[in-house]
């Protein structure tokens, strides 16, 4: 079966920010539930910065990869890989629906990005000054729509969501 690889993130949209001081700086609850219910059932690979932040509670019932340099990292509910390579080739032979998901942070997409076929972007509205993890650059590559919600307001957020491929 051949195995789509995605990466799903909520970004402040005019900088593509993802962090600010080691956190996300909003708190939208359909973002949430719109995450869940993607990566519900897939294979998800992180890094283990963002394994960290989740507190180490599995995202998804099915594997949920982190990289990491470090070699004697383990915990039931994740595989510890050494590299994107690797983890790719875990993700693949695990996957049982066909997409895998990248879920961050911000180093992970980065290295993800050539290998990533779909993006899941929440673009979030607003002004939250200069944040240290930013999503990589992808305005060039990722050209063809396959869809956009238009902007929501929920909880005193706007936001939208869209999904890009190449
Ligand atoms: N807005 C969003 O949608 C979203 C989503 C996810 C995360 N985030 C945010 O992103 C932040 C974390 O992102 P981040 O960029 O700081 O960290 P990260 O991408 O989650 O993880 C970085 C870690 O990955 C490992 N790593 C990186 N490059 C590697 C390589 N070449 N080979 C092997 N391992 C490698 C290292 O782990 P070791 O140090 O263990 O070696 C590194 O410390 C958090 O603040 C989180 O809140 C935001």
């Amino acid at each position: 079966m051949s195995v789509k690889v995605s990466a799903i993130a909520a970004v402040e949209q005019y900088h593509r920010g993802l962090a600010k001081n080691g956190r996300i700086p909003w708190n939208i609850q359909e973002d949430q539930s719109y995450f869940k219910s993607k990566v519900k059932g897939h294979v998800v690979i992180m890094g283990r910065k963002t394994y960290d932040e989740i507190r180490q509670v599995p995202l998804t019932d099915r594997p949920n990869i982190v990289i990491t340099r470090q070699k004697a990292l383990e915990q039931k509910g994740f595989i510890f890989v050494n590299n994107i390579d690797d983890a790719l080739r875990v993700a693949r032979n695990e996957e049982l629906r066909g997409e895998v998901f990248i879920v961050g942070g911000g180093e992970i997409y980065k290295m993800g990005l050539p290998y990533t076929d779909r993006l899941y972007l929440t673009l979030v509205d607003g002004t939250y000054g200069s944040m240290e993890t930013t999503f990589p650059d992808y305005n060039d590559k990722y050209k063809t729509v396959i869809s956009d919600s238009g902007v929501k307001n929920s909880g005193g957020y706007k936001y939208s969501f869209v999904v890009l491929e190449k």
